[in-house]
């Protein structure tokens, strides 16, 4: 089996739909530049029949892409697929991602409707997707919650009906490692490689890039993730953080994707700008605080060798730099260096203890100094600058 892993991107769909997240079509065409820039494969640019603006998005995305492949969601029913087959029109490399719900709490609840019926379902929707595009992808909604030997069955017949790639959702986030690569191990033994399984987690439970490796070694060999991990509920599975644990981790996670990690950091910027929230601080790659360093210990161990506390440089993932966060928690070798990087010159040992001293004082009330903080401190010791403050990334 190859240890090619394609990544299929679904900020713009599954995430675009997630509250404070909506975008409009420039906000949609500035994140598929950076996602096209990176090189992911597939970008799943909207949901056409929900809106005239998810329809109109997917248009100018193939306009402004033609050589991007381009998926866009429909349900297992004619009026989504055709709709989506409409917004796909002229593009050279168009995928209809159609879905329906497999599970018994979704064929009892939502439809009321027997495991034949939808199974009939589905592969008439993969018929007709197939009718409009060569490229279909089939999901399974809420996957992970289906009886395994129907949802097999389900796989099966998409395949047998068109599809080129079979989807297994765990769309609640109910999965753990061990259970979602068994159940992966289950559908890539009944589908064989006759169509590329694809995997798409949740986290609600905070395991969407757990479960979507462990999956990879099940033999998935599609991730479908969002930048900064947004989507439905608690979110996607990272598109950063699986890229990083590739290359990471290549001892352990041997597969390769196409994207270009020193790209991520902007593509999660763009983002940022585009919605009405950032990642969290202590995110994986590309929270704010996910190079910074506080604790004294870890700072003097930064400032004598990097990889004594960073697995990965910042450079590698597009983070402008390492950053010492001067706090109560932080060392004399960090005040040090950033009293010297703000042009105040290399301090003799009484100078720092000095310095030292004052600034621990401010920092115990505080959660944290700025360099303008420092600044204020040093004038108020009577230092003074002696060369050109420098940029403070470690
Ligand atoms: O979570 C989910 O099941 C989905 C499908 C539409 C793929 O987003
Ligand atoms: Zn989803």
């Amino acid at each position: 089996m190859s240890d090619q892993v394609h990544i299929f991107d679904t900020t713009l769909r599954d995430g675009e739909q997630s509250p404070g997240c909506s975008m409009t079509t420039p906000e949609k065409l500035r994140v598929a530049r950076h996602l096209v820039e990176m090189g992911v494969d597939v970008i799943e640019a909207g949901f056409p029949i929900a809106s005239e603006g998810d329809f109109e998005a997917v248009r100018a995305v193939c306009r402004e892409h033609p050589g991007a492949y381009l998926a866009a969601l429909a349900r297992a029913v004619p009026i989504d697929i055709e709709r989506a087959a409409q917004s796909l029109d002229g593009h050279a490399r168009p995928r209809i991602h159609c879905f329906i719900a497999t599970s018994e709490i979704h064929l009892r609840y939502k439809f009321n409707k027997s495991q034949e019926q939808v199974l009939e379902e589905a592969v008439e929707g993969v018929e007709l997707a197939r009718r409009y595009v060569d490229d279909v992808e089939f999901s399974a909604e809420d996957a992970t919650r289906t009886e395994i030997d129907y949802l097999c069955r389900v796989c099966e017949a998409a395949v047998d009906a068109g599809a080129s790639v079979v989807n297994i959702p765990d769309t609640v986030g109910f999965m753990t490692p061990d259970d979602y690569a068994e159940k992966i191990a289950r559908v890539v033994e009944a589908v064989g490689d006759r169509a590329e399984i694809s995997v798409h987690t949740h986290d609600d439970l905070g395991l969407a890039v757990a479960n979507s490796i462990a999956a990879l070694h099940a033999g998935a060999r599609q991730i479908e993730c969002a930048l900064n991990g947004i989507g439905e509920r608690a979110g996607n599975c990272s598109l950063e953080e699986v890229v990083a644990i590739m290359m990471v981790r290549r001892d352990r996670v041997p597969y390769h994707c196409g994207i270009d990690a020193t790209k991520l950091y902007a593509a999660s910027q763009a983002l940022s700008e585009c919605i009405t929230f950032g990642p969290q601080p202590n995110k994986a790659i590309v929270g704010r605080n996910a190079f910074a360093h506080e604790a004294g210990i870890h700072q003097d161990g930064y400032l004598k060798h990097r990889t004594t506390y960073e697995i990965m440089t910042p450079d590698s993932v597009g983070v402008p730099g390492s950053q010492l966060i001067l706090g109560k928690h932080s060392g004399r070798h960090a005040l040090h260096q950033r009293v010297e990087q703000l042009g105040y010159g290399d301090l003799g040992r009484d100078d720092l203890r000095t310095v030292y001293e004052a600034f621990t004082r401010q920092a115990d009330t505080r959660k944290g100094l700025t360099d303008d903080d420092i600044v204020v401190l040093l004038d108020s010791l009577g230092f003074e600058p002696v060369g050109e403050a420098v940029a403070s990334t470690a």
